[in-house]
């Protein structure tokens, strides 16, 4: 059976979790299949709210099978406390599958994180401080050790050997820090998380292919999102693994073939935490409005979030590099008193029109938003369960994103509870 991506499209915090969670409903199996703990997916069931990390949003529907693909970096204590949050409130963890291959977010992960971004000083990228960006270099220079290592100790011994005789001489003499120690590393890992992990780690890709075969339905959950992604996203200030439809391939091990629907998260306006390029950002006291209504406050580092206007430019491009076959606009609701609502249309860049995503990174510092202006609708829309209770001004707002962004907007949030959603086209 077909597989369905959730993917961010903005600079993440759209709601994937909640998107996720509403679609998991009807799938058998859920992934996440990149990044690590600097995702914060809130979900909110019933009035209860669950801050989810690492695992997978799936994990409160009891026929669901969360799993956590290779391509995610792991803090084990982060994972453990994790499930201990879940489990002392009634959440059945013991269904988590963690894929073997996922890599381990190590203290000197972390250490090395805050000591690069203090060293940047105001040129900083504002990362989450989680060791993600270190953990993933690791990988790519083929020095990581993995979620397998934890449960042979002379590989994970060996291992460490080798990534510290470079990791500690660098934090000592670079930055004055002190290095870590294998005996250490070996008690807390080998010897309190292990045990504590082994029931939970295997090969994912089997229970992934199983599944398909199965004829189920797996749900592919992206974390961060398009302009976050190392290669597509506006690099330097982007995380270091590919929350792009592609990288659900990689970091779960399955072919595109296995696609056919890529949901695009987006809110009704734009979002970002940390630095970078944000050509629609707004200043005044709407960006103001945005982040007391929406509560734009990091659910993992508790920064208050930069806001601005929907950009469709920026949407059209995530179309393209996610193949998406639809857009879920979240946190609609967040409008509902604003007298007039604008979308993001093109840029102005040197005097010129420009309606494409611009391929030089110093073009789109420069972009200049221009705008279409719509009237708002003036109306609480938090207790709309169906689009013939919108506002004809709500309407045509989505209406046009539709028309900017060429892909219809199939699920349409107005509310942080699960229910708290209008089905407003249907998929292709
Ligand atoms: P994610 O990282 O993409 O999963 O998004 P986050 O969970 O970090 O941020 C989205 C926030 O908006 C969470 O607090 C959600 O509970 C909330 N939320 C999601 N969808 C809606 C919506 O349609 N309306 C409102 N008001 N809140 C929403
Ligand atoms: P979810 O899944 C929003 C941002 C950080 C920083 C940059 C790099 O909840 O949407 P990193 O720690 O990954 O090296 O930081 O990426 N960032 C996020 N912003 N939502 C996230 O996740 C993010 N994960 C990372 O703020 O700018
Ligand atoms: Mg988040």
């Amino acid at each position: 059976m077909p597989a369905t991506v959730v993917v961010g499209t903005q600079w993440g915090d759209e709601g994937k979790g909640k998107v996720t969670d509403l679609l998991a409903e009807e799938m058998q199996c859920v992934v996440r299949y990149q990044g690590g703990h600097n995702a914060g997916h809130t979900l909110v069931v019933n009035g209860e709210s669950f801050k989810l990390q690492l695992m997978p949003s799936g994990v409160l529907y009891p026929h669901i099978t969360p799993v956590i693909g290779n391509g995610v970096v792991v803090d084990p204590l982060v994972l453990l406390n994790e499930i201990d949050m879940l489990e002392s409130r009634g959440i059945d963890c013991s269904r988590l599958r963690v894929s073997g291959n996922a890599h381990l977010i190590l203290p000197y992960h972390q250490m090395l994180d805050a000591v690069f971004e203090r060293h940047l000083g105001k040129n900083k990228l504002g990362t989450t401080k989680r060791g993600i960006g270190p953990a993933y270099a690791d990988k790519a220079s083929r020095v990581g050790l993995r979620m397998q290592d934890l449960f042979d100790e002379s590989i994970f011994r060996a291992k460490l050997e080798v990534v510290l005789h470079q990791t500690n001489p660098l934090l000592a003499k670079v930055y004055n820090k002190l290095g870590y120690e294998i005996d250490d590393l070996v008690s807390t890992y080998i010897g309190e998380y292990a045990p504590r992990l082994e029931p939970y780690i295997g090969d994912a890709i089997d229970v992934v292919h199983n599944a398909l075969e199965a004829g189920e339905n797996v749900l592919m959950e992206g974390a961060q999102a398009t302009f976050l992604d190392l290669d597509h996203g506006t690099y330097p200030f982007v995380t270091s693994s590919n929350p792009t439809a592609g990288g659900a391939c990689t970091g779960a091990g399955i072919g595109p073939r296995h696609i056919d629907r890529v949901v695009g998260i987006a809110k009704a306006y734009t979002t970002r935490v940390g630095a970078g390029p944000f050509p629609a950002e707004l200043f005044d006291e709407i960006g103001d409005h945005l982040v007391d209504v929406g509560r734009e406050f990091g659910t993992n580092t508790g920064r208050r979030r930069r806001t601005g206007w929907i950009d469709a430019v920026m949407l059209r491009h995530a179309v393209r590099v996610n193949s998406l076959s639809e857009i879920s606009l979240t946190k609609l609701d967040i409008l509902d008193a604003l007298d007039t609502v604008k979308i993001c249309e093109a840029y102005e860049i040197d005097g010129e029109r420009i309606e494409a995503m611009p391929y030089h990174q110093t073009d789109f510092h420069n972009a200049k938003a221009i705008y279409r202006e719509m009237p708002g609708w003036n109306t609480d829309l938090s207790n709309c369960t169906d689009r013939s209770e919108f506002p004809a001004e709500a309407i045509a707002y989505v209406e046009a994103i539709e028309e900017l962004v060429g892909v219809p907007v199939t699920i349409i949030g107005v509310g942080p509870g699960r229910k708290q959603v209008v089905h407003f086209n249907t998929t292709p």
